[in-house]
């Protein structure tokens, strides 16, 4: 790792129009909290920055579509982000909201400045409009089909299906989000920053000089730059935002990913006062984004294309971008409800936050989307958590406890198995730091909880619990080194699981240390008297989990329910000659059977009125051949014969057929004779 004097380091500022989930938790904040309380213990300066955005078209959506206002609704759900991060442990140094004064100063001046030297051009282009709700159609305002896989409800800024970037021109039969009119063009200026201005220098700042970069990221920003870059609108026609400072612009604002990223500055300025800069304008800081996959242009391009062209700021030194977390199988989807809300985990698991931790470091989705499911949540508490971390310090405790009073006993000669296991205990720390550094989470977890697996590997071998009747002598050796363990953990597993560290560090009655005096086996003296033994984690039950997994079902079910119905298109025009061709009329069915060998039809004995004949019809599933006898149909009676498994049909049953899959036959309301004609 660089020497830095000093880190600033920031999470993707969340959408202030919903709760966060465990997928914003596995792919930033989680492993954003544990990076700055590993720096914070080993003494670094670092400054960790969180924060709401509250500008942009869902939040304006939201607040129509509640018939409420956007400050409403971003009051609402940043105090709900707000405290849920502060129970999960969470430790920002400041959790602000772009909605605040000193936002809309420093974005504006930030804008100002860059227009000031020249930095944008302006374009006057036609744009969408909405004649009734007077106002131009920016972003999610907009829908229409898009052009790349035809999804007809494509974003006027991006398709979520095939994830292609749009504008809101490549939409087709676009759409006004607000009135649902078909929207008209008119001239609009907006201000523009020429990111293929850039190019050269992103090339040689990003593809030559941060190779190490994570694979995901660095491939990301290649394509983007070899894609060829285009001037970037970083103004808006909303009345929802920071307004743009300049005369000639009233009624516009800044488009939301222009002022959101300055939200870390604005955010800084307020925890630090006069002291921000060097946070953000000094060598000697390493600027640290953690943001999920769909951040990434934002972060490595357009942002530092910002910075660079106002040129008094430093830039990122790294962007660890994460994949996405699913959920069960599937995608997680604010809009699905298909999400564990941390605000709900929180009241359904007091007290359990850094189970919640470990599961979602565990499995963070470092290089490829990951899932989290209940069932291993539970299994990586039980038999994790509570049967290796937890047991390793119960054993330890209750049997100092036992043998000697709470009180720790002194090391007498070390065995090759003891001195084994100080050096084992010596080289943790080191291996989890390198991971971390590299911004690999997952190994840095399991190195932490190796230390706790060692602990347990010397109590199984060393056995004090039947060698006291022997040898107490020995069994001071092995408790106290046992006992050097969980205080080892204790300074370990701070970033990792907090919660469970702090209830340690009280249980060995231990005053806080920093990361440099793990790694030793001298960490507590003999002689020194412990608290009372408690439990880290005990055991979740299936029926726990159980619930949990019954409401996610009820969800899908309900989500099933409303699903949008997809009606089939209406054919082309036909003639009245055509429909007259067709000889429909009402018949009765006399027989039914099963038809060998094919479980989707029945063979039905028909009463045309013209005479009597069989029809196989696919309707095996929906009908048990026994309901229908005696039934009115509609009969298609001139239909040409054809042959199905083997049996001639003579003609077809109309039957109606639901979008959501149920068939069901089409009869006339009245009790009306065989051989009538249907016109
Ligand atoms: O994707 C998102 O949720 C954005 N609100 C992230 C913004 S990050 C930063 F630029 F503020
Ligand atoms: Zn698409």
């Amino acid at each position: 790792m660089k020497d830095y004097k000093r880190y600033t380091v920031t999470t993707a500022l969340p959408y202030a129009n919903g709760p966060v989930h465990i997928g914003h938790l596995a792919g930033v904040y989680v492993p954003a909290d544990i990076y700055v309380r590993y720096l914070r213990s080993k003494g670094v300066d670092v400054m960790f920055i969180g924060g709401s955005d509250e500008h942009g078209v869902p939040i304006t959506l939201k607040a129509r579509k509640e018939g409420t206002t956007p400050q409403a609704i971003v009051d609402r759900y940043h105090s709900i982000i707000k405290k849920s991060f502060e129970d999960f442990g969470i430790s920002f140094d400041i959790y602000s909201r772009t909605s605040s004064k000193t936002h809309a100063e420093t974005s504006s001046q930030f804008f100002l400045d860059l227009y000031k030297k020249g930095k944008f051009i302006t374009k006057t282009e036609a744009q969408y409009y909405d004649e009734e709700a007077k106002q131009f159609l920016a972003d999610r305002y907009i829908t229409g089909t898009c052009p790349h896989c035809g999804n007809p409800k494509a974003y006027g800024d991006q398709c979520e299906k095939c994830g292609t970037s749009l504008s809101a021109k490549d939409l087709i039969d676009p759409k006004s989000a607000i009135s649902g009119n078909v929207p008209v063009l008119r001239e609009t200026t907006h201000w523009y920053l020429p990111l293929e201005d850039y190019e050269p220098w992103l090339r040689e700042w990003i593809l030559e000089g941060h190779k190490e970069w994570k694979v995901n990221v660095y491939g990301q920003c290649k394509s983007w730059i070899d894609a060829g870059l285009h001037p970037r609108a970083v103004t808006r026609d909303l009345d929802w935002g920071v307004k743009v400072p300049l005369e000639e612009a009233k009624g516009k604002v800044l488009y939301v990913w222009f002022d959101a990223p300055i939200g870390y500055i604005s955010a800084s300025k307020d925890l630090k006062g006069d002291d921000w800069e060097k946070y953000w304008k000094s060598d000697d800081t390493s600027l640290i984004h953690f943001i999920g996959k769909d951040n990434i242009v934002f972060h490595c391009i357009i942002f530092p294309c910002m910075l660079k062209a106002e040129g008094s700021y430093i830039l990122p030194d790294n962007v660890p971008a994460f994949e996405f977390l699913n959920l069960e199988g599937d995608k997680i989807s604010t809009s699905r409800n298909w999400a564990v809300w941390l605000h709900e985990y929180l009241l359904d698991f007091p007290g359990k936050q850094d189970v919640l931790r470990y599961v979602l470091s565990a499995n963070a989705p470092e290089t490829k989307d990951n899932d989290f499911t209940w069932k291993d949540f539970q299994t990586k508490n039980n038999s994790e958590l509570v049967a290796i971390f937890g047991n390793l310090v119960n054993r330890t405790m209750v049997l100092i406890k036992k043998y000697f009073n709470g009180i720790v006993p002194a090391k007498g000669e070390l065995t090759d198995v003891d001195k084994e296991t100080v050096k084992g205990i010596s080289e943790v720390p080191g291996k989890i730091a390198e991971s971390l550094e590299n911004f690999h989470f997952r190994d840095s977890l399991s190195e932490m909880m190796n230390l706790a697996r060692l602990g347990n590997k010397y109590l199984t071998e060393t056995e004090p619990w039947k060698v006291y009747k022997t040898d107490p002598e020995r069994v001071k050796t092995v408790l106290n080194i046992s006992l050097q363990i969980c205080a080892n953990l204790a300074i370990v597993a701070e970033p990792f699981l907090p919660f469970t560290s702090a209830k340690l560090y009280k249980m060995l009655n231990f005053g806080k240390k920093v990361w440099k005096d793990a790694g030793s086996a001298e960490l507590i003296e003999a002689g020194h008297v412990l608290a009372e033994p408690e439990l880290l984690f005990d055991k979740i039950e299936d029926s726990v989990v159980e619930a949990q997994i019954a409401r996610l079902q009820e969800t899908k079910r309900l989500n099933e329910l409303n699903a949008p119905i997809e009606i089939s298109p209406q054919k082309p025009e036909t003639t009245f000659d055509d429909f007259s061709k067709m000889d429909l009329r009402v018949g009765k069915i006399l027989e039914a059977e099963t038809v060998p060998k094919a479980n989707k039809l029945l063979k039905l004995l028909i009463d045309t009125g013209i005479d009597k004949r069989t029809i196989v019809s696919g309707i095996a599933e929906y009908y048990k051949p026994e309901e229908i006898i005696g039934k009115s149909v509609c009969v298609l009676v001139n239909l040409a014969p054809r042959k199905l498994k083997g049996v001639t049909s003579n003609g077809m049953i109309l039957m109606a057929q639901d979008p959501k899959g149920g068939l069901c036959f089409v009869s006339p309301v009245e009790d009306f004779n065989p051989g009538s004609e249907i016109k």
